[in-house]
């Protein structure tokens, strides 16, 4: 053999040991955990034979407690890009296999360059998180690594989607990368995130929680907000992701793909006109409007479990990506509050950053009152919608369908707002107030020394409703620029998508804005 083949198949050899990890050993204890391996994982994600893998032969450096007598090819971490759909992405994986996936300097900075790369070619970052945190024997080496992947994590923000996948353990501060991402999709009993583990939080305030209450992914997904995805198994979050991405550009210069459809632009759906019930306390399901008004009923829900009284995710209009706020008359009436300005807030500023349009579906009847919710800061939590729709510059269409009162009238997309194209089905009532609460306010001491202080209510009620429970008061100041058959949403809103395709709106120049945090 000459020299050169001999060199050859060193290398292969080479590649080989880096593929194996941490060893067979600890590659056969992740299956058995229900968790795949980090070359797995990404195999699974990209496109069939297009990941191209770089710094398969970088160490770590640390001297400390003996460590230069264990490297592993990688160093723990798997890197590089490939395309999902035909585009590009970079990707880290962490290995668990290798020092339980633990980060080192040189485990950071392999991340950082992928990071790096992504920005220079505006392409998407995922990340698959899978590790016991900070390598213990790195010091503040694995600590300066982590914080060099945050500040990359922040100047990729609202520049490229950054996507997080946990699969597996991440504590303490290395939390923060993913929760400076974009979205979160976790695997339900296999993964978690939390600052400090049930060990810290027994001896702090003696509380007993396992890891599963503590981080696990029903928790982030239905309580903290944390998690956007929760999911049964790897390959559903694999799939989440890939689904995701074909909704989103690659970077904020780009329009997000067009995805061609058979679905007829001009689909009526009759259903739609009988949908609201005579009764304004009586619910229906957002869910069935979203369906039937979407190319193919194709909705991605992000934030599905969490503050369910709002509605948001993606769909397409005759192919053009878009994302949906719908306030969800089932959960609560749809009313605002908390958590379901934040969770909206967020979604929207991600959607306006990345020139996605925002599709917005209206019917809330207002913010809720009470002690819990003005401790909680609902004036601060409700400015963050607020200002969302305010400084958002993509096409903005809104269908009010029912009630849109007081505040939320002004919050939910208004054309005050910069609304571009703003609809009402005739069965909108649009007002300060519901009617019963305006009664009170306006009559209510006369109503109480009434002879019969219901039916003049009643009669009262009525009066407001006529005057005011109607789409017609908004529309005759063109804060309403046409009120629509319900059945023909779809098309309306198409229609609008098209016509605003050219918008051009810039915000004043400022070094950046003081969103009420
Ligand atoms: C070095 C680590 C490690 C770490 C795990 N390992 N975590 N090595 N640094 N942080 C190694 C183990 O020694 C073991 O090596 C292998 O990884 C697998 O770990 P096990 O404990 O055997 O696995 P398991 O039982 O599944 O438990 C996983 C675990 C546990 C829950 C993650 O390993 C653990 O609690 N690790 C420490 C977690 C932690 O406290 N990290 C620091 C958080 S603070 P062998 O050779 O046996 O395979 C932090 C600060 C970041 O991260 C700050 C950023 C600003």
């Amino acid at each position: 053999m000459s020299q050169q083949l001999e060199q050859v198949k060193a290398l292969i050899q080479l590649r080989d040991k880096a593929r194996l990890g941490g060893g067979q050993k600890r590659i056969d204890s992740q299956h058995q955990k229900g968790k795949y391996t980090a070359r797995e994982r990404i195999a699974m994600l990209l496109d069939e034979g297009s990941f191209e893998e770089f710094d398969m032969f970088v160490t770590h450096r640390c001297t400390n407690f003996s460590m230069e007598k264990e490297t592993f090819l990688g160093d723990g971490v798997v890197t590089g890009y490939g395309t999902i759909d035909g585009r590009l992405v970079y990707v880290f994986a962490q290995d668990f296999t290798v020092f339980g996936g633990s980060l080192s300097e040189s485990f950071a900075m392999k991340i950082c360059k992928i990071m790096d790369q992504s920005m220079k070619m505006g392409a998407p970052v995922i990340g698959i998180n899978d590790s016991g945190g900070a390598r213990i024997q790195e010091g503040v080496n694995a600590l300066a690594g982590y914080a060099e992947i945050f500040q990359r994590n922040i100047l990729a923000s609202g520049v490229v989607p950054q996507i997080s996948a946990i699969f597996g353990p991440c504590a303490g501060g290395a939390v923060y990368s993913p929760a400076l991402t974009d979205f979160n999709i976790m695997t339900k009993g296999t993964s978690y995130m939390f600052l400090t583990g049930p060990k810290v939080v027994k001896t702090v305030t003696g509380e007993d929680v396992t890891q599963e209450q503590l981080g696990g992914a029903s928790v982030h997904a239905t309580k903290s907000g944390v998690a956007h995805f929760a999911v049964d198994t790897e390959e559903e979050g694999i799939k989440v992701i890939r689904d995701l991405l074909s909704f989103l550009p690659q970077n904020n210069l780009e329009e997000a793909p067009l995805v061609p459809t058979s679905d007829p632009i001009d689909r009526l759906d009759d259903t739609l006109n009988e949908i609201i019930p005579d009764s304004p306390n009586k619910p229906y399901d957002m869910y069935e409007v979203i369906g039937s008004i979407v190319d193919d009923g194709k909705f991605l829900e992000v934030h599905k479990d969490y503050a369910t009284n709002i509605i948001v995710g993606f769909a397409r209009f005759n192919g053009i990506s878009v994302g949906i706020v719908a306030n969800q008359p089932k959960v609560l009436a749809g009313v605002l509050d908390n958590n379901s300005s934040r969770k909206a807030a967020r979604f929207v500023r991600f959607c306006d950053a990345f020139n996605i349009p925002l599709v917005t579906l209206v019917d809330v009847p207002g913010f809720l009152p009470g002690t819990q919710q003005e401790y909680g800061g609902i004036i601060l939590h409700g400015a963050k919608l607020l200002y969302a729709y305010g400084e958002a510059t993509v096409p903005k269409v809104t269908v009010t369908l029912r009630k849109s009162y007081g505040g939320a009238y002004c919050v939910m997309s208004s054309k005050h707002l910069r609304g571009d194209i703003n609809y009402a089905w005739p069965t909108a009532e649009i007002a300060v107030m519901g009617p019963s609460g305006a009664i009170e306010v306006l009559y209510g001491k006369e109503v109480a020394a009434s002879e019969n202080p219901t039916a003049l209510a009643a009669e009262k009620e009525k009066e407001y409703r006529d005057a005011f429970a109607n789409p017609y008061n908004a529309a005759r100041y063109g804060y309403i620029d046409d009120v629509i058959e319900p059945r023909n949403t779809r098309f309306r809103i198409i229609r609008s998508l098209q016509q605003l395709a050219t918008k051009k709106l810039v915000n004043p120049p400022k070094k950046h804005d003081n969103l009420p945090l």
